[in-house]
């Protein structure tokens, strides 16, 4: 699968980083993707709305539509970032109480490539549910970045890292590049 033209749905969840996502969708765009943006609700107090809408030329999605809306465009594949325990929790057990989570949801089971890039602190990362939910998403075939050489997980009340953004698309690179089972 190359990237070109392909619809790239940026889930965005409520932590600090969730304010820098534009990189994201910068990074996105230099590797062929249309990026669109859904927010779930917390991440909404953390986002510019209208700039991110300027800059994808999308509305942004974060709530489930009404009957009678019409369907957005699926997604072709999805990354999480950056990725709350919430929320990390939830799709792990199939929760799909919000849009964003919905779509996760979703996407396992239609087989669309999902990169996770997790924002957690590690009193939050060593917790058993957290470690038991990477290992599941993982068996379901959802790509975490979590570890050394991507996301590792800052002293809480410590000083964090900027995330890093750009292993999601190196890494859906990866994965588009392997021949589909
Ligand atoms: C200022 C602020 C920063 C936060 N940072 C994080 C964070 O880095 N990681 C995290 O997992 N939760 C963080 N949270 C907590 C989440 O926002 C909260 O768990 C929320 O329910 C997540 O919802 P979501 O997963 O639907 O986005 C933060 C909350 C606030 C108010």
């Amino acid at each position: 699968m190359t990237s070109a033209g392909k619809v790239l749905y940026l889930v965005v969840c409520g932590a600090g980083p969730a304010g820098e996502i534009g990189t994201l969708v910068g990074l996105a765009r230099q590797h062929g993707w249309i990026p669109q943006v859904v927010a779930t609700p917390a991440a909404l107090a953390f986002i510019d709305v209208p700039e991110l809408e300027r800059l994808t030329g999308r509305p942004i999605r974060s709530r489930y539509r009404s009957p009678d809306e019409p369907k957005p465009p699926r997604a072709d594949a999805v990354i999480v970032a950056p990725a709350t325990f919430n929320t990390i929790n939830k799709f792990a057990q199939g929760i799909a109480d919000t849009y964003a989570l919905g779509v996760l949801a979703e996407a396992v089971g239609l087989g669309i490539p999902v990169v996770v890039l997790p924002f957690v602190n590690s009193a939050l990362a060593g917790r058993l549910p957290f470690r038991q939910s990477v290992d599941r998403l993982r068996e379901e075939g959802v790509s975490i970045l979590l570890g050394p050489g991507a996301f590792e997980p800052h002293p809480p009340n410590g000083e964090a890292a900027p995330p890093p953004w750009h292993l999601t698309l190196t890494e859906l690179a990866r994965l588009s590049a392997k021949p589909h089972k």
